[in-house]
Parts: structure tokens; sequence; C-alpha cells
């Protein structure tokens, strides 16, 4: 376990290593952010974001909440979107989950979690889209999996669905919207190989914000 104090001496490390590497580290990484990557994940203390893709600070814009959820009125989630997609014209954007997923486990659990209820109610949301698939496996260790990476694929959706996103494609054919899974007990990055554009033009005969307010 690492102490209070420990960490300022751990951070005087860091900076020497991070010199050791590059002199002019600090100098390039104050100046400007042309991340190219938009990653959204879980809290989770497990999962650091920079550390699994092997990124340096500077190359990938992160947000992280309780299970990776892209709520649609959540305000945080959806101004990291607008500002990575519009300002850092990001090229790619990872929802990343991940197995062992507190929150999932929660959400498929029939206890009153207080103020997170709302929150865990868009996983019970996904559980309910992908109930017939979801109820039809035995095993449950094997179904909590499951809901692991179709909560992935519902959240990459969600980012699909903003208008955000769809007039950045429109224009520029980025960013694309990716759906990982994390493995604890590898390390492994699982790719859930999503079809973004088929996935598009399928959310655009319900969702499609392409068209200019009038
Ligand atoms: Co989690």
């Amino acid at each position: 376990m690492t102490t209070y104090d420990q960490l300022f001496e751990n951070n005087k490390t860091w900076i020497a290593s991070m010199k050791a590497k590059d002199a002019d580290f600090f100098e390039k990484l104050a100046k400007d952010q042309t991340p190219e990557y938009l990653y959204i994940g879980c809290s989770d203390s497990r999962v650091p974001a920079n550390e699994i893709m092997g990124l340096d600070p500077g190359e990938v814009f992160v947000h992280r909440n309780v299970a990776n959820v892209v709520a649609n009125i959540d305000l945080n989630v959806m101004s990291v979107i607008n500002y990575a997609v519009a300002n850092l014209h990001v090229k790619h954007i990872i929802i990343c989950g991940h197995y062992n997923c507190g929150g999932v486990k929660a959400a498929m659990t029939p206890r009153d979690m207080g103020i997170l209820n709302p929150w865990l109610r868009n996983i019970r949301d996904v559980y309910r889209l992908h109930q017939t698939e979801l109820d039809s496996i035995a095993n449950e260790g094997e179904r909590y999996d499951r809901l692991v990476e179709l909560n992935v694929q519902e959240q990459a959706i969600n980012v699909i669905k903003t208008a955000v996103v769809q007039k950045s494609y429109l224009a520029n054919k980025y960013p694309v919207v990716h759906g990982w899974v994390f493995d604890l007990k590898t390390g492994v990055l699982k790719d859930l190989n999503m079809n973004f554009t088929e996935i598009l033009v399928d959310i655009q005969k319900i969702y499609d914000l392409t068209g200019e307010f009038s």
C-alpha cells in the first residue's frame, strides 16, 4: 500500500523518468494537446486508460465513470464528447468496459443502491433490450460477462446517436466509434469489432441529427 506522502516522491521519480526518455518532454507537453483518441471507460482503479494502451500523456483524451455509461442527459460525458470531436478532432472514440465490473454486477442485483439507482438504470435498460439473449445464458458468470459486452455495445451506440459525431463523420469520415472490453485476469484488450458504418446507417433511421435547425 502506497502512503499519501509517497505520492509526491513517486511524482519526482516519474518526472525524472519522463525527462530521461525526452529532455524536452514537459516543454512539449505544456504547449498543446492533439490526442487522436477519446477513451470512455470505467472509473475502476484496475483499468488505467493510458497504461493499458501504452500511451503517454497527451495521447488520449479520457473520460471515466461508473460502468462506462454514456447517458443522453449527462452533461459531463456529453461535454467531453463534444469537445473531443468538435475541438480536438479525435479520429477514434473508444468505449472500454471490463469484465468483473462492479457497476454492471450491481445492475444485476435486486437492491436499492440509493443515488446509484438512476445511474445503474442505464445498465438495467441494456439488460431489458437484450433480455431474450441474456436470459438464455444459464451460467450466471457468463451472463454477467455478456452484459458487460452488451453494455459496451449500447454505450457505443449512444455515442453514435450524438449530433456532433454524426455531423463530423459526414464531413470528415471520422471519428470512428469502437467497443472494447478489458480482461482483468489477463490484461488483454478485446475489440468487440463493432461495425461502425453499418450501425451508423441503422441508427440514423431514427436518430439522424445531421440536418440544420431552422
Ligand atoms: Co467497472
